[in-house]
């Protein structure tokens, strides 16, 4: 049994004042709502150690949008996973559809952090997905491919319980359109079958994955009853109690 697995993905919003008051007020909300899926929020960087404080004790997880692939020296304006690690994050978004396309992350350097990642004992929840040109191109199923390979190699089949897969359709993330549920579903059994064939039917039934772009109140629950989808990274509607509660409540 997959138990869902609900993210949200603040990008470049919450300061640490508001963040850690607005951790607060879900955490709050979701102990009252009677929660229970697993449950994530990925602030940025600055704004980590507030929400950290204000979610101890919830079980709420607090990860990163993405990290350094080494873990010191003369990279200026980066952030190391040790450093992470030294707050008490032990999960970061990799391979974040915007990290791709606007500071051209490729996937050799997302391979790298990846590795780098479990190395250093963290979990990761890697983003892949197809723009919209590629999916009417024909694409969907080799982009797929191009980036499970490439950003999983060298990861071992024991490591791979550490690996969350979000499957982020470019062209849904933050324009109010979302995948069907069928197409959603449909990409998610493509990335299951290819995991199964990279490593092993079994490592693909445990595997976790995440449906992101455009989630809402409103469709929550269709792309959940999806057998293939296991989880939600959510974006603009992660951004306060009232959009987010019914997302983490959608089974209630
Ligand atoms: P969105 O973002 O929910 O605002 O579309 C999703 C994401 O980028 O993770």
């Amino acid at each position: 049994m997959r138990k869902a697995y609900i993210a949200g993905n603040w990008k470049m919003n919450m300061t640490p004042s508001k963040g850690a008051r607005f951790a607060s007020e879900l955490a709050k909300a979701a102990k009252e709502a009677g929660a229970d899926v697993k449950m994530m929020v990925a602030p940025p960087f600055v704004t980590i150690p507030a929400v950290l404080e204000a979610l101890k004790g919830t079980g709420i997880i607090v990860a990163a949008q993405n990290m350094n692939d080494h873990v010191s020296g003369a990279y200026t304006g980066e952030v190391s996973p040790e450093m992470l690690k030294d707050l008490g994050v032990e999960t970061v978004i990799l391979g974040h559809s915007e990290r791709r396309s606007y500071y051209k992350e490729s996937d050799e350097f997302i391979n790298r952090k990846v590795l780098l990642a479990i190395e250093q004992g963290m979990d990761v929840v890697l983003c892949v997905g197809e723009t919209l040109e590629e999916r009417e191109g024909g694409k969907l199923e080799e982009v797929l491919t191009t980036q499970l390979t490439g950003d999983l190699k060298d990861v071992k089949p024991e490591d791979m319980k550490h690996i969350t897969i979000a499957y982020e359709p470019v062209w849904a993330i933050g324009t109010g359109k979302t995948a069907t549920p069928e197409d959603a579903d449909s990409a998610h059994a493509f990335i299951r079958a290819k995991v199964a064939e990279m490593y092993s039917s079994d490592i693909a039934e445990n595997l976790i994955i995440q449906y992101g772009g455009s989630v809402n109140a409103s469709n929550v629950k269709a792309l959940m009853a999806k057998e293939n989808i296991d989880g939600a990274l959510v974006g603009g509607a992660s951004l306060s109690v009232e959009k987010f509660l019914p997302i983490i409540t959608y089974d209630k």
